[in-house]
């Protein structure tokens, strides 16, 4: 019989695994506290696995991970070979475009500008740049990163979006690999949708919020959803401070729960958000895996495989 090992730290295990057992009547679905051998184990379902998570799996099929990004599952010490499939689905891709849209509109109708008069009881009126006016670039353009560029350009804002490799969208000027700088002189707010690999890491630095367009009134705005580790928060607390950034919006942190002591907390042009931007909903997740353990079972191959050489 087909085995399913759930090994979930931080959210409700046993939720997922009642779900789990009603979609796939067929398969054993068993958690760490369970009697079950090892070397039964087919796939397992993962999210922050402690360190003995794949011991004795000998006959592993796939590791299924079930957050869309795989950075800390790829520096699991034991991790085995079988492949890795990541989480990608239409509703978390649809969450993750509600927050940016939510938070470059934000920027784009100057909401820092408009909260700091409110504080001083100041009516001033100066209009925001419409839409059109506001250049918005996306640093990857993925399956999130792809949404959340045709939702902006569908209203109206003026998208970029740079990548690794190039691309074509429509409604979308696209910027890859060497055109990092030319992409980000045409940009007034920056969305970091990247993977967190050795070559994303620490992207966004105090050196790149330089070479932003200076155009938005307040200065260049910067949204990260992505990974903590892509940010340096010691150059964004300066950048907030001295005006090289008029605004950020934070999803993700280098030490995630933020710690109390973090100058982050404190800075009225930084919109923090404790890792919410977009779940990985039970149902929507066990429809996925549900249905791809099936189509492997009939001998199909597995989708969204994660590449180890490029790291994502
Ligand atoms: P994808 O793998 O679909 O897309 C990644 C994109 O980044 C691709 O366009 C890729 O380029 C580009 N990229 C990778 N490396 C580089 C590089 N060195 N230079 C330029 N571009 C690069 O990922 P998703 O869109 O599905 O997800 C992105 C990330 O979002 C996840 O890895 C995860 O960390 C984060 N996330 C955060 C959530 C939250 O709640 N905050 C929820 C879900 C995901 P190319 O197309 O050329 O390969
Ligand atoms: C993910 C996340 O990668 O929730 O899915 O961050």
């Amino acid at each position: 019989m087909t085995t399913l090992l759930l090994h979930l730290s931080d959210v409700d295990e046993a939720r997922w695994a009642a779900r789990y057992r009603e979609a796939l009547p067929e398969v054993r679905v068993v958690r760490r506290g369970d009697a079950y051998e090892p070397a039964d184990v087919d796939y397992i379902f993962v999210w922050k696995p402690k360190p003995d998570a794949f011991a004795g799996l000998s006959r592993l099929k796939a590791v299924l991970s079930l957050g869309a990004g795989v950075d800390a599952l790829l520096k699991h010490p034991a991790l085995p070979a079988a492949p890795i499939v990541r989480f990608v689905d239409a509703d978390l891709t649809a969450r993750m475009s509600d927050y940016v849209v939510a938070e470059v509109t934000r920027h784009q109708r100057l909401g820092t500008r408009f909260k700091r008069d409110q504080a001083s009881r100041a009516w001033s009126q100066y209009y925001p740049p419409a839409a059109r006016e506001t250049n918005v670039g996306i640093m990857g353009l993925g399956v999130l990163g792809q949404d959340a560029a045709q939702k902006l350009a569908a209203l109206g804002f003026t998208v970029l979006g740079w990548s690794r490799t190039p691309k074509a969208i429509d409604g979308v000027r696209t910027f890859a690999g060497e055109a990092l700088d030319t992409f980000l002189a045409e940009t007034d707010i920056l969305v970091c949708l990247l993977p967190l690999t050795p070559d994303t890491t620490g992207v966004l630095n105090y050196e790149l919020f330089t070479k932003l367009r200076r155009k938005l009134a307040g200065g260049p705005a910067i949204v990260n959803a992505a990974r903590g580790g892509h940010q340096r928060e010691t150059d964004i607390v300066r950048a907030l401070g001295d005006g090289m950034l008029g605004a950020a919006s934070l999803d993700v942190f280098e030490t995630e729960p933020l710690p109390p002591t973090s100058p982050l907390w404190a800075l009225d042009n930084c919109y923090i958000t404790p890792h919410i931007a977009a779940i990985s909903n039970v149902e929507a997740g066990v429809t996925y895996f549900a249905a791809i353990i099936r189509a492997h079972e009939r001998g199909e191959n597995l989708p969204n495989v994660v590449d180890r050489a490029r790291g994502y």
